[in-house]
């Protein structure tokens, strides 16, 4: 009997050890949580740093002009092209044929692929303020406009082919951090299609 006794008091302490072993693992991964969000401490400080890395804010927030040069207006943060912008005189014909051009904001870009304008990004209605999540992977992997499937595919210079290779986690921490940011109401230009060799910049413009 006694025996009977010992054997399941020492199973009862195997199971204990057993049992404390099996928290410790559960501890070590809530303590190691950090690293779901590339080592930052949460998903949105996460996108924010890659959104940085990333050079978003070059194209996307319009700038601010300094006897230095162009530098982001933080009020208008990631808001696209301005509506407000006045539009460029220029010789569209002879820009799309021979190279490119931009604005000093680099927000308007001219080329063989006709006119385009950096999008807005903040969640306004007027940007990604109605997206999913799935549509802003969609816009970035399949390089999808508004992130919708049959949409056309952005023009250059976004550089979808090369953000395409990001995690879903790294998309999906970016688009916790645009949806973070300030709204801004700022309905981007529809892109122009290119002048063609037939066409004056006036017809096309009119179009
Ligand atoms: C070199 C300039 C450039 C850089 C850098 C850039 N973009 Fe873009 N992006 C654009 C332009 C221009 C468009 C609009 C293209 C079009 O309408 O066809 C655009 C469009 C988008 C769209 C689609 C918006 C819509 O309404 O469909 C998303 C999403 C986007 N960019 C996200 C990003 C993110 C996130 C980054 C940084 C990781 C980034 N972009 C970096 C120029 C850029």
């Amino acid at each position: 009997m006694k025996i009977k006794v010992f054997i399941s008091f020492s199973i009862l302490l195997f199971c204990v050890f057993i049992f404390s072993q099996c928290s410790e693992t559960g501890k070590e991964k809530v303590e190691t949580k950090k690293s779901d969000f590339g080592g930052f401490e949460s998903q949105v400080k996460w996108g924010e740093h890659l959104v940085t890395i990333g050079g978003c804010n070059d194209c996307h927030t319009p700038k601010k002009m300094t006897p230095q040069g162009p530098v982001p207006d933080e009020s208008l943060l990631l808001s696209g092209h301005s509506a407000q912008m006045p539009k460029i005189e220029i010789d569209r014909k002879e820009i799309e044929s021979k190279g490119l051009a931009v604005t000093q904001d680099l927000t308007e870009w001219i080329g063989p692929w006709g006119v385009s304008y950096s999008a807005n990004l903040t969640p306004d209605e007027t940007g990604i303020g109605n997206w999913q999540e799935s549509n802003f992977i969609t816009a970035v992997r399949e390089g999808k406009y508004k992130g919708m499937k049959n949409a056309r595919t952005l023009l250059p210079p976004m550089p979808w082919e090369m953000f395409k290779s990001m995690s879903d986690d790294e998309i999906k921490a970016i688009f916790a951090y645009l949806k973070s940011i300030k709204p801004v109401k700022n309905l981007v230009p529809a892109v122009l299609p290119p002048v063609s060799a037939n066409q004056t910049p006036a017809e096309t413009d009119k179009k």
